[in-house]
């Protein structure tokens, strides 16, 4: 909803299963809202041509940059962070295959490459390594070489689809 006098909306979305609104400039990117406004800082910012894909996160199922993206835009959707990825049964299995397979160095890639990863596992759940480095080859990462991070989600892939239908979430 808009308030005219400050240029200010109302945004309204379910971040990792939690309803939330909170006010913000129209202009606010939904990185920012994410980060600043819902306190989810493991959606990282990297840079400001919209071309390292440490911002990624899901709307509606979709994998979306968050710094491409108005707040405003994303009012009424459902927003998972990979603060969401964790289950009440422990880690999700990109997790582990990122730990598993040391698909992290510094970090700062990992949270957008994460969700990038789920998404790419949503639409491709045998994907094979070409498949994956093309999934991810809007995610910049500095340190990997990506050669584990590609381990990591050939490990999710086979621990999800090792798991009983329906149980993957
Ligand atoms: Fe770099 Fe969004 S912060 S693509
Ligand atoms: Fe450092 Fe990817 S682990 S940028």
């Amino acid at each position: 909803m808009s308030h005219d006098h400050h240029n200010t909306v109302d945004v309204s979305v379910t971040i990792n299963g939690e309803s939330r609104t909170e006010t913000c400039e129209a202009r606010t990117l939904l990185v920012h809202f994410i980060r600043e406004q819902l306190g989810q800082t493991g959606t990282h910012w990297g840079c400001d041509t919209s071309n390292c894909g440490v911002c990624v996160v899901s709307v509606d199922g979709q994998p979306v940059k968050s710094c491409t993206m108005l707040a405003a835009m994303a009012d009424g959707s459902d927003i998972l962070t990979v603060e969401g990825l964790e289950g009440d049964d422990g880690l999700h299995p990109i997790q582990e295959g990122f730990m598993e397979c040391h698909g992290l160095q510094c970090g700062f890639c990992t949270p957008g490459m994460m969700i990038a990863a789920k998404s790419l596992l949503e639409q491709n759940p045998n994907p094979t390594e070409h498949e994956i480095r093309d999934g991810l080859s809007g995610q910049l990462c500095r340190c990997t070489g990506y050669h584990n991070i590609v381990k990591a989600v050939q490990y999710a892939a086979d621990r999800l689809n090792a798991q009983p239908e329906g149980a993957a979430s």
